[in-house]
């Protein structure tokens, strides 16, 4: 799909420039806005055109369906069906970085484009205090997907959303850089005990301890219709990534972690937390992975990321980022 070319508005978030950026999203536009956890690359989810306009300027595969954004419980209730254990987890961790696979209600606004044609969709209330504004601005629920071209790391600043997306999409809305710094956790309710579709910027204890029970695993990186378009090469960065690493040689970046290749020869060297600080390294993961990509290095050592907390979901993305290229 060809995208069109547009010029792109970029400017701080204020109430002006929220305001217009509403318009233009109510008019079909494409607004990239910050969340709490990426920027969003926001289109009325209510209109097919719209969400069409978000796959084209990402060039992202269509069988891939959007998150729905939205101001509260309220709101998403018109669009998905809650379970008794899709309500505890909206109200536990609503406003946030939770996203609800829901049965789709009936009369659900949510295009069948933005859901990829199924009778499900995904559902967000951010926190954001600009995302908010622009929902409400907007008066309906927002498409947002990982500001960023299809096949590269989701953005955590608004250079990083210019740097794909320039000439490609309306406005940019620049609220500094995502708190989080990491993707919302998907948390499917479809009838069945609910399941932990991709790991993110909630820890699968915390939800576990709300629910009382051990969520289900999905495996994301196979095309079941729970978890359709989870591209294994999905946060791919063009050099390779070699994982585990215990050292890093001289054409090679190093992606350290608590210092573990500080010695070595590495052409380039970022550490997502020198102190081991999981939260810190998942804040940094995707701007690390940016600038080491743009140093043209052909390979990027990667040094272990204990297994807990949040470092399944960084594990996750290095998974994916080193998996073989699907196109
Ligand atoms: O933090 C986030 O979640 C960010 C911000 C912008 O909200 N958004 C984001 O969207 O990461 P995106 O499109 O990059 O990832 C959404 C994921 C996709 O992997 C998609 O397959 C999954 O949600 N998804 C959406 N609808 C689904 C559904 N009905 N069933 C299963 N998975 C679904
Ligand atoms: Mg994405």
């Amino acid at each position: 799909m060809a995208f069109t070319r547009r010029t792109t508005h970029v400017a701080p978030a204020t109430a002006e420039t929220i305001a217009a950026a509403a318009a233009c999203l109510r008019a079909g536009g494409l607004v990239a806005m910050p969340t709490e956890t990426v920027y969003g690359l926001a289109a009325d989810a209510a209109s097919g055109a719209a969400v069409a306009g978000v796959y084209a300027a990402k060039g992202r595969p269509s069988f891939n369906p959007l998150i729905a954004h939205v101001l509260d419980i309220a709101a998403a209730r018109r669009e998905g069906e809650f379970s008794r254990e899709a309500d505890r987890l909206a109200e536990a961790f609503w406003p946030g970085a939770l996203t609800l696979v829901l049965p789709a209600a009936r009369g659900c606004r949510v295009s069948l484009l933005a859901r990829a044609g199924l009778d499900t969709l995904a559902l967000r209330a951010p926190v954001h205090e600009t995302a908010r504004a622009l929902i409400e601005a907007a008066g309906t629920p927002l498409a947002a997907p990982s500001a960023n071209r299809s096949g590269r790391v989701s953005p955590t600043t608004a250079a990083h959303v210019l740097a794909d997306l320039d000439g490609r999409i309306d406005w940019i809305l620049d609220g500094g850089p995502a708190r989080l710094g990491l993707e919302s956790t998907i948390v499917a309710c479809l009838g069945a005990a609910p399941a932990l579709l991709r790991p993110g910027a909630i820890a699968r204890e915390d939800i576990e301890a709300v629910l009382h029970a051990p969520l289900a695993v999905r495996d994301q990186t196979e095309k079941t219709p729970n978890a359709p378009g989870q591209l294994k090469s999905h946060y791919a960065p063009r050099a390779r990534l070699r994982l585990e690493a215990r050292d890093a040689a001289s054409d090679e970046a190093a992606l350290d972690f608590a210092g573990a290749l500080a010695g070595a020869a590495a052409a380039a060297r970022l550490d997502l937390s020198p102190s081991g600080d999981l939260v810190e390294a998942a804040s940094n993961l995707f701007a690390y992975l940016r600038a080491l990509d743009e140093t043209g290095a052909e390979r990027i050592a990667v040094a272990p990321v204990p297994h807990r907390g949040l470092g399944v979901a960084i594990n996750d993305r290095l998974r994916r980022a080193a998996a073989p290229r699907e196109a």
